[in-house]
């Protein structure tokens, strides 16, 4: 089997964050999620994977090489604009060829890894494989409707009267059938192809489409909300480890991760939380479910369920920061500097919430 990410789109629920880098390039406690999906895919013992890249090809390419790193082969296949999740598949067809695959979207992130679907769709001789999940708000989904012997008979997106509480979760098992439906279907009202409705063309063609239900969480990080709730579900999971410095007035629990070269001097830290490399915390509070990545500083302020990306700083800050999602090289300082105001430079779309 192969593996395919799909790690193009354009992140636009994301802005301003998605300008400068790719959304699936954001660490959650610590890690990209495109690194996560990779690992997922590698867990399962698939080690050829191709990942579809749109504009943010280069930063993804200098993030991810060629895969060494997993013991993983990467191929790049560039689209040349997000037309779509079926659209991806589309431009793959020369990396897929004939073979089975699975396909990962690079911005969900879920629990407990892909190894047992994977093994059991290719056990099977099913056509096509989707992974499924309950959900309290189905109405918020694409919804899957099943006959009596489990199979699926239809998908619908957002139903107004949801025949389950199926939602679909972004990974997908196909043979190469779907390359036949993806060319039979047309862009849907938003102009994309939609794999749900390759998918629907499967049934109604009368090609075996099974679902999986996965049980644990199952975060799609496409909004800054969701990230957080990612990055606290994961930190939950870790394993906690301190290779950086402590220093004596600090009180740090056991459910905190301090990376090699972070400092944390006269400061309280409650996990689960990870601080990053060669970042320093000073005089400040750091609480739970709080990502601190590399090179950051964090002095005299507060800050709880927050992820903060590599070479920010924040000094001085009177309030505690919460519920939270901080760029790279981002300032945010008490300014000394008369008259005793918000002084403010934000890049477009940014969203701040003041006292
Ligand atoms: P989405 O979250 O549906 O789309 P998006 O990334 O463009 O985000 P937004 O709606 O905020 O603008 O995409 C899911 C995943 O699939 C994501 O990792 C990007 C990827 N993708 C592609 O690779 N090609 C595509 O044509 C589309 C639509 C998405």
């Amino acid at each position: 089997m192969k593996g395919l990410i799909l790690s193009g789109g354009k992140g636009t629920r994301l802005y301003p964050l998605t300008f400068t880098s790719a959304k699936q390039l954001i660490p959650v406690a610590n890690k990209p999620v495109l690194f996560r999906v990779i690992e997922s895919i590698r867990d399962a013992g698939i080690t050829e994977i191709g990942i579809v890249v749109g504009d943010t090809a280069p930063d993804i390419k200098a993030a991810v090489g060629r895969g060494g790193r997993w013991g993983v082969k990467i191929t790049y296949i560039h689209q040349e604009q997000p037309l779509g999740l079926a659209h991806a598949v589309k431009v793959s067809r020369d990396f897929l060829g004939e073979d089975r695959f699975v396909m990962f979207l690079g911005d969900n992130v879920i629990q407990g890894g892909i190894s047992p679907l994977i093994e059991q769709f290719a056990a099977s001789d099913w056509n096509s494989q989707i992974v499924l999940t309950r959900v309290s708000h189905p109405e918020q989904y694409g919804v899957a409707e099943l006959d009596d012997e489990g199979r699926i008979v239809r998908l619908i997106e957002k139903p107004k009267h949801p025949p389950s509480d199926l939602a679909l979760v972004g990974i997908y098992m196909f043979d190469h059938n779907i390359h036949t439906a993806v060319n039979n279907i047309t862009p849907s009202w938003r102009g994309e192809l939609e794999i749900t409705d390759a998918i629907q063309w499967l049934v109604e063609n009368g090609y075996q489409v099974y679902p999986y239900i996965h049980r644990g969480w199952w975060i799609d990080t496409g909004r800054p909300g969701d990230m957080l709730e990612a990055n606290g579900l994961v930190l939950e999971e870790l394993e906690p480890s301190v290779a950086g410095y402590i220093d004596r007035d600090s009180e740090v629990d056991g459910r905190v991760t301090v990376e090699k070269g972070a400092e944390i001097i006269n400061s309280v830290v409650r996990g689960p939380t990870i601080i990053g490399e060669r970042t320093r915390i000073v005089n400040s509070y750091v609480g739970p479910f709080t990502s601190i990545y590399h090179d950051v500083l964090i002095e005299n302020s507060e800050i709880e369920r927050a992820i903060v990306l590599e070479h920010s700083e924040i000094r001085d800050i009177p309030a505690r920061i919460q519920d939270s999602v901080i760029g790279r090289h981002v300032s945010l300082i008490r300014s000394p500097i008369k008259p005793k105001a918000y002084k403010l430079t934000l890049g477009d779309y940014s969203k701040v919430g003041i006292l």
